[in-house]
């Protein structure tokens, strides 16, 4: 019987979690494309830099990571020269930074850029949200939001972003160079929104480790000590 009731208590735990996600997941738009990312891949999480630097941060800030910071990360770890030649007169500890003024960006696309350090955080779906928003401008099926503005993964659909990649209008042949832009920017994003992650992640490996080496001891230990008790 209390069995059963245990059944019965684990499987309708089961249920109301299910459809709590499956609730969470309502009114959410079309289901997220999935971005291949690696947040221990150097190379690619300095191909997103460049990508940030070179389109992103015409408009985008991400103030959190600080010049010095893609020196001494070793997942970016950029030369004293490469980060000089991208800091111009800005000192090391500064944030990187967009010279779009705030009043600008609004003016100019009725919404202030966000600051883009942690938004694969804050965002649900995280990097996958950010590569299926840049991969996701379309033109309106229903024809009401005018082209350039219509994107299928951006909540309510209407988005005050110009299509960064020229998503909309790309050849063919240059889908996959833009997905590969989309995914590295997205990991990089990935990696400033938590750049301990990976730290933590081989801490844990070790901690692990250490947790079995020291069970084996003590249950040879055991084993030694209540050899000659006899039970
Ligand atoms: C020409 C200016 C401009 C450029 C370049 C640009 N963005 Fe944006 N971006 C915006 C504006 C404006 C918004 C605000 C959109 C809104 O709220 O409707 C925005 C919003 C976003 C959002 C947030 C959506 C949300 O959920 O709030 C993400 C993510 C984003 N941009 C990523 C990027 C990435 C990555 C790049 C570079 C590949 C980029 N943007 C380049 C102007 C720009």
């Amino acid at each position: 019987m209390k069995l059963k009731q245990l059944l019965i208590a684990v499987g309708t735990l089961m249920v109301l979690s299910f459809s709590q996600s499956a609730l969470a997941s309502e009114g959410h738009e079309a289901a997220l494309k999935h971005a291949k990312i690696d947040v221990t891949d150097q190379a690619q999480i300095r191909r997103g830099l460049t990508v940030f630097t070179d389109v992103c941060m015409g408009c985008h800030s991400a103030t959190y990571v600080t010049y010095k910071g893609l020196m001494d990360y070793p997942e970016i770890g950029l030369s004293r020269e490469e980060v000089d030649e991208l800091r111009g007169d800005h000192a090391m500890t500064e944030g990187i930074r967009t010279e779009l003024s705030l009043e600008d960006g609004e003016a100019s696309y009725g919404k202030v850029p966000p600051d883009l350090s942690v938004i694969v955080a804050a965002r649900r779906g995280g990097a996958n949200y950010v590569y299926s928003i840049l991969t996701g401008f379309e033109n309106d099926p229903e024809g009401k939001i005018p082209e350039g503005n219509y994107n299928e993964y951006f909540p309510g659909h209407r988005i005050a972003m110009p299509d960064p990649l020229a998503w909309l209008d790309h050849e063919p042949e240059d889908t996959a160079q833009l997905e590969k832009d989309a995914q590295d920017v997205s990991a990089f994003l990935a990696f400033i929104a938590d750049p301990h992650q990976n730290e933590r992640r081989a801490l844990g490996c070790w901690v692990l480790g250490f947790l079995l080496l020291l069970t084996l001891v003590l249950w040879r230990l055991k084993v030694e000590v209540w050899k000659d008790v006899k039970h």
